[in-house]
């Protein structure tokens, strides 16, 4: 019997569900090559805490999420806190020798993004890991395999949008409004996740932003259970222009105030020979048009990724169009994430603190873009 990979995670809300329900998910649905055991979640809502670890499976429970670092059999801490927290935990848990999967944005600012970066790079014994999981939509995967096989030809645009509509003036006040601790708004939830998959299909860098904007249009937010409103210091969309190395034009826009869309998170990418294009609210289909030696049957081609043999992850999934869902892409994410601990390669690229430092330099570049009303190279964002 291989040796267990022994999970802890920090945070049990949102992030909290989806990550405890795909470490619960990969045995079941995956042959990995090492089984998964829940071991202790961290949070500091005490009350909620131990429901919580029972609904979802997790042996123990902690309000202190420094106690996790001296757990020895806890191989890998799983953060899913408010970005102002990702910097610290990370740090103690590297330290204490843990494998590290963090949630996006990195961080809330450069300089933690830069910090984790580092102390990845010192930390030779232990593996770290960013909660990208629209890689891992199966349509998403294959957009990336079939861009670097060429067969869209050379990448000239990328057009990519996130939108929600959940941040209306009625929407009270939480960390997400919170400059000291999301760090940015729309941007660093929103934005962090397009740059990341446009990075990723391409395999592509992006080296100058040429210009931005950001716009906080609802300033004061109520507070729940007090009197009063509180100020919303973050951005609710920013909106920037950038090129890619390899000569690419690239739009990018995010937001939280975009009527009827509620997760609307689309990418096109345009080549000399084809195009692929994404939109995550049709998460199991991506279209592709490429070269055809027919003209009348020219046009786009509307794939079902579902199929095993064929698309990535579907082997482990249902039969043919047996569609799957947002939480899928995360057991998807774990799968790879027991390979890479068992020393075998990812399905396809897995990202890492280096990896998501460059995502987070692009968004520093866009922010202080539209701050100074100016072009900004990457070479300038260290
Ligand atoms: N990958 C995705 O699709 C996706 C979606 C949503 C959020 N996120 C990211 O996940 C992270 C968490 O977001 P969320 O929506 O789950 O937030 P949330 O508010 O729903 O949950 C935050 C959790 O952090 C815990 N927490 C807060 N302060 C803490 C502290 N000092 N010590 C210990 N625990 C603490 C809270 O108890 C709570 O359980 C953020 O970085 C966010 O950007 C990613």
């Amino acid at each position: 019997m291989p040796r267990p990979i022994h999970v802890a995670l920090i945070g049990q809300k949102f992030m909290g569900r989806a990550h405890s329900n795909a470490w619960n998910q990969v045995g079941h649905f995956f042959d990995g090559p090492r089984p998964v055991h829940l071991h202790t979640v961290a949070a500091r809502d005490q009350s909620e805490l131990i429901p919580f670890a029972k609904r979802w499976g997790w042996d123990s429970c902690s309000d202190d999420w420094r106690s996790l670092a001296s757990i020895d059999e806890v191989e890998l801490v799983d953060v899913g806190t408010p970005n102002h927290l990702h910097a610290e935990q990370a740090l103690t848990m590297l330290a204490a020798g843990k494998h590290v999967a963090c949630e996006k944005p990195l961080a809330g600012t450069l300089a933690d993004a830069r910090q984790m970066r580092d102390a990845a790079r010192k930390a030779k014994g232990s593996k770290t890991f960013v909660w990208f999981n629209y890689r891992r939509c199966p349509a998403v995967a294959l957009a990336h395999q079939l861009v670097r096989a060429g067969k869209i030809g050379s990448v000239l645009h990328v057009r990519a949008q996130y939108l929600q509509d959940w941040g209306g003036p009625s929407t009270p006040m939480s960390w997400r409004f919170k400059k000291s601790l999301a760090g940015s708004g729309a941007h660093g939830d929103l934005n962090a996740h397009i740059v990341d998959m446009a990075r990723f299909i391409t395999g592509d860098e992006i080296h100058e932003v040429h210009g931005a904007v950001a716009r906080t249009f609802i300033k004061e937010r109520a507070q729940e259970g007090k009197r009063g409103k509180a100020r919303s210091d973050v951005d609710d969309c920013v909106l920037f222009v950038a090129s890619f190395k390899g000569g690419a034009t690239a739009s990018f826009e995010a937001t939280r105030l975009a009527c009827g869309n509620q997760n609307r998170n689309t990418i096109e990418i345009n080549g000399t020979k084809g195009s692929v294009r994404f939109d995550f609210e049709d998460m199991n289909v991506l279209h592709f048009i490429g070269p055809s030696d027919d003209p009348r049957i020219d046009g786009w081609q509307r794939i079902m990724c579902t199929s095993a043999g064929n698309h990535p992850y579907a082997d482990a999934w249902w039969p043919d169009a047996h569609v799957i869902g947002y939480e899928h892409c995360f057991t998807n994410m774990a799968a790879d994430i027991v390979k890479v601990l068992s020393r075998r390669k990812p399905l396809v690229p897995l990202p890492d603190f280096e990896d998501a430092y460059q995502t987070q330099r692009v968004l520093e570049a866009a922010l202080v873009s539209a701050r100074e009303r100016t072009a900004i190279r990457l070479s300038e964002v260290k």
